[in-house]
């Protein structure tokens, strides 16, 4: 067992040096513009000897964040933040991918930048409630409702944050599609009221998407 599993193995392109992989969590660390520090370089660097770490979810627009200080994956000041973690943990023999976490409901506009707001399938609040640096714990915000022709800009993001994860140095992407957050919001009748293509039975959303 434990001779399999410091082995090496490949994982679809990627070659990794052990079966050893760190699962994404989210730290909450990120600085200014929710860009990676050097706090979150030497976070990485310490794990880089798993044979693959999946980072912390990152947002792929501002509208994506929920938590307090969790680091973006769209603007060119995050792709040079990410940069640095990438560098590290190769040079440490690590393989690093980036978790894009949209988290749509599920956040509040205290926790954003200003301007940026709350979307989500439908305007259906999430219960409980989130911590805020500016008020300690608040209720989650009440959701705008995407309009239809808004969601192929948000399918977008997710292609832009992957470009940019490219452009700073990750061997992939992982897309957090569990949790309650965006694409599970679609997929949930509970939070998705929609009735336009984007709505109705999940069974035909993965059928005709
Ligand atoms: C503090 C904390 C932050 C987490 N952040 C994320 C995250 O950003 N993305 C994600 O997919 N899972 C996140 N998770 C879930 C973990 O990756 C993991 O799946 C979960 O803890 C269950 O693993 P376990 O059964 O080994 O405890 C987080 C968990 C914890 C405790």
């Amino acid at each position: 067992m434990t001779a399999i599993l410091f082995e090496p193995v490949s994982l679809g392109a990627l070659e990794l040096a052990n079966r050893v992989v760190m699962a994404p969590m989210t730290r909450s660390r990120a600085g200014n513009g929710d860009a990676p520090t050097d706090l979150n370089v030497e976070y990485y660097r310490q794990r880089a000897s798993a044979g693959l770490i999946v980072t912390e979810g990152a947002q792929p627009s501002a509208n994506g964040k929920g938590y307090c200080r969790t680091p973006g994956i769209y603007s060119e000041e995050q792709v040079a933040g990410w940069r640095k973690v990438t560098d590290a943990v190769h040079a440490e023999g690590g393989r690093i991918v980036v978790q894009i976490m949209h988290c749509g409901r599920v956040g509040s506009h205290l926790n954003k930048t200003p301007g940026a707001e709350t979307v989500a399938p439908s305007a259906v609040r999430a219960r409980g409630q989130i911590y805020t640096d500016q008020q300690g714990m608040v209720d989650f915000d009440e959701p705008r409702a995407l309009r239809l022709e808004e969601i192929p800009a948000v399918i977008g993001e997710y292609r832009n944050a992957t470009a940019a994860a490219l452009r700073a140095g990750f061997d992939g992407v992982e897309l957090h599609c569990t949790s309650g957050y965006l694409p599970a919001q679609f997929l949930s009748t509970g939070t998705n009221r929609r009735d336009d293509a984007y709505g109705g039975s999940a069974f035909w959303l993965l059928v005709l998407r």
